[in-house]
This record gives structure tokens, C-alpha cells and sequence, in this order.
């Protein structure tokens, strides 16, 4: 690294290298140009006068972390019928206060599996251009799924006529599907393979999409560049899922220890969103969610958590992943508790944030690492989240780009 070239410099009292799992003390992160520059023990250091020093002496030090299964559009406080009176231009603004929320969590990266007319794209676009704060994007536009499918919208009756925008049938038509949303700017593809938990009069159980139309998404969405993330609950999807070829199988709750072993050898990567249960069971009834979806959710919760303790010992690549939008934005952090539980070690839960997540992303020279040439996503809590995972939920410094979005409290600074 070059320390020279570096604008500012963190000093970090504990920094964690995502790559290997060791914790170097005392070391100096070297900025430039939104990116890091150099890393390297503050005695070996010298800073040029005038420089600023971001003083994190008392902090543990890592890079931003990455949820890779968002909706930013998503407001978890309207459930049921009360969701089709929201539109998506009211969508995209309810985004706005979301992305916010979730960069303050220290999540610098989402990958957002799904929004209404491409307001996810707008959201991405204006958080790039600087019009307001929000983390890095992925965005896969509409979701394709089948009519009727947990992608489509079943809460009216046939005189509406109504059905999700990413709703698509047979081989061509979703190839077509992914191609419109290329065409607006998508630069991830996520479909329905199977039933799901909110949607109304799916089972999670069944496979939706055929194997046919998942190998067509795929081989489509490969061959123009962009990488497929599939819901999946039951195993039928999950298995056709992962024969098709896709990056990542979300949800994946009712996995057989079969499709396991599948994932292994395909190398798919699971996204098991295993805190949002506590959510829906918990506020499910006061906040209107439909009583088929509570009833749904009692019977896949649990056994997610089970198989993603089963497919994390088979050694399937998990990344973190957990349906913010479903639950409030910004509480991202909760569910490495959860994956704790499941039998990950906190470091293992923070690789599925970090390193897994950003090459599940495609993004694995760009995020995930505090290292020159990696972005500075950099963010640091009180206390070793590795002896206690619940640091990550209340993040004291966030960094994007080289630029401070949140500073640590004042009166903890002094003692
Ligand atoms: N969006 C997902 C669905 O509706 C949420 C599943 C939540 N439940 C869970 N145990 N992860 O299917």
C-alpha cells in the first residue's frame, strides 16, 4: 500500500481481516479517492502533517457489511390488503428512509432481490449520484414468477385483473423477462421457484416455475452478465433451483440434507434469512399480516434455522441474507445472533457478510475486505463482536466511499 497518496487515515485499535479471521491491533488505514490505500501497523506509520486521523483507538474495526437479501422498497409495517394501496412511486420514497437506516447499521452493500416498476433502480441511481445517503446496490427489478406463483400478487379477485409487473409463463416469456429488466438497468435476476410465507394462497412446499423456465432464466441471465437469485422454500424448487444453475438459493427453510449435498457441488450459495421468524410471529397479528402466512411461517421457521445449522456443517457456502422489509430496516443486524445460534462462529457469520456476500455480488475485489484497492466500507463497534456477535447490532462508525455517515456518540468518546 501506499500511505503517501492516503487524503485521511483511520487509526483502528482493532481491525478484523475478513480473508484469514485475525485481528491486527493498533493499525492505520490509509484513504484515498474513496478507497483504501494502505493498512499497516501505526508504529510502522508516519503521518504527513495536516492529515486527518479518524480516531478509533477505542473501536473494533471491520469492513461495512452486506445484507444480500433486501427490499429497500419495502415497508414492513403494511402487511396484507393495506400493501395494495401503496404505489411504487410511494415505494421508492419509503426507500429512501430505508436505505438510510440501513447504511447506519454498518450494511455499506444490500443486494435487493425485487421491487415494485423498478423503483429499486431509482433507489440505486440517486444513492449514486449523492441525492441522498444510502448503501452500494444490487438490484434485481422485478421479480419473475409464475401467475399466481409467490412473485405474482394474489390478494384481488379476477375482476381487477391484477398481477405483479415480473409475472411471466413458459421458457420465452421469461427470457423476455430478463431482458426487460437488463434493459431498465437490473444487474441481478431474482424469480420465484417456489411457494412462499407472505404471499397469499401459495404453498410453501411447492415448486412454481418448471426446471425448464428455470434453465432458461439462468442460461438467459448468464449469458447477459447478470448472476440469479431464486426464492425457494420446498425442496422440489430448491433441487430444480440448483440444477438450473443459480448463484443462490433464498430462504431454502425446507432444504433436504440431498439438495445439501447438491448446493456443496454446485457451489450455491444459500441466503437463509433466519432472524425475520421473530418478526413475523411476533407483531404478525398487530401489524395485519394474513393468517395463512403466520400459519405458513410456523411451519417453515424453526426448520430453517435446523437446516441452515445442517447445510453450514455440510459446508455450503452461506451468505447473510434476511428479508429486511419484512421486519424494519436497519435492525439487519439481529440475525448474527441467529446464525449463531444455528452453530456458526461469529467470525463465520461475518464472512457471510462480508467476503461470501461480496463474491456472491460479484463484487469480491471491491467489498468485504479492509485492503488497497477495496472500497473504503469501513465500520467499527465497541467491543470484539467475534466474543460476542450482538456488537453488530449497534454500530458506532460507518464509513461508505471514503465518507463518514455516522461518527461514534460524543460522551462515549470521552471518558
Ligand atoms: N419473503 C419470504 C416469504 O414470504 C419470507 C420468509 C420468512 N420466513 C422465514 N422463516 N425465513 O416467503
Amino acid at each position: 500500500g501506499d500511505a503517501e497518496a492516503a487524503e485521511h487515515f483511520i487509526h483502528a485499535g482493532h481491525m478484523l481481516d475478513t480473508a484469514t479471521g485475525s485481528v491486527l491491533d493498533d493499525q492505520l488505514i490509509g484513504i484515498a479517492n474513496g478507497r483504501v490505500v494502505s493498512v499497516a501497523p501505526r508504529g510502522d506509520s508516519r503521518v504527513p502533517e495536516g492529515v486527518r486521523v479518524i480516531d478509533l483507538a477505542d473501536h473494533f474495526v471491520l469492513p461495512g457489511l452486506t445484507d444480500a437479501h433486501v427490499h429497500l422498497t419495502s415497508d414492513a409495517t403494511i402487511q396484507g390488503h393495506t400493501r395494495l394501496g401503496r404505489g411504487s412511486h410511494r415505494a421508492a420514497l419509503f426507500g429512501v428512509r430505508a436505505a438510510r437506516d440501513t447504511l447506519a447499521a454498518g450494511f455499506t452493500t444490500v443486494r435487493n432481490v425485487g421491487a415494485p416498476n423498478f423503483a429499486d433502480l431509482a433507489l440505486r441511481d440517486a444513492i449514486e449520484a449523492g441525492d441522498f445517503p444510502g448503501p452500494r446496490m444490487r438490484v434485481a427489478g422485478k421479480s419473475l414468477g409464475m401467475t399466481g406463483g409467490h412473485c405474482d400478487n394474489n390478494l384481488l379477485p379476477p375482476e381487477f385483473g391484477h398481477r405483479s409487473g415480473g409475472v411471466a409463463d413458459g421458457p420465452w416469456a421469461v427470457r423476455e423477462q430478463v431482458r426487460k429488466n437488463l434493459k431498465y438497468g437490473a444487474d441481478t435476476i431474482k424469480f420465484c421457484a417456489t411457494g412462499g410465507v407472505m404471499s397469499k394462497g401459495t404453498a410453501t412446499g411447492a415448486r412454481q416455475y418448471t426446471l425448464e423456465e428455470m434453465q432458461a432464466i439462468v442460461e438467459e441471465a448468464h449469458a447477459l452478465g447478470m448472476r440469479v437469485a431464486a426464492h425457494a422454500h420446498g425442496d422440489a424448487g430448491i433441487e430444480l433451483a440448483i440444477r438450473a444453475g443459480v448463484d443462490s438459493v433464498e430462504h431454502a427453510s425446507l432444504i433436504s440434507p440431498a439438495s445439501i449435498a447438491l448446493a456443496r457441488e454446485y457451489g450455491t450459495a444459500l441466503v437463509m434469512d433466519v432472524y425475520v421468524s421473530d418478526y413475523i410471529l411476533g407483531m404478525g397479528e398487530e401489524i395485519g399480516i394474513l393468517e395463512e402466512s403466520l400459519e405458513k411461517e410456523r411451519e417453515v421457521g424453526q426448520t430453517q434455522r435446523d437446516n441452515l445449522r445442517r447445510a453450514h456443517e455440510a459446508g455450503v457456502r452461506i451468505v447473510f441474507g434476511s428479508d429486511a422489509g419484512v421486519y424494519p430496516h436497519g435492525q439487519n443486524g439481529k440475525q448474527f445472533e441467529r446464525m449463531v445460534d444455528a452453530g456458526m462462529t461469529p467470525l463465520e457469520t461475518i464472512q457471510a457478510a462480508t467476503i461470501h456476500a461480496a463474491e456472491l455480488l460479484d463484487w469480491a475485489e471491491d467489498i468485504g475486505r479492509i485492503a488497497p484497492g477495496f472500497h473504503a466500507d469501513i465500520i467499527a463497534v465497541s467491543g470484539n463482536p467475534l466474543e460476542d456477535v450482538t456488537k453488530l447490532e449497534s454500530v458506532a462508525f460507518v464509513m461508505k466511499g471514503g465518507v463518514e455517515h455516522k461518527v461514534p456518540d460524543a460522551k462515549k468518546l470521552s471518558p
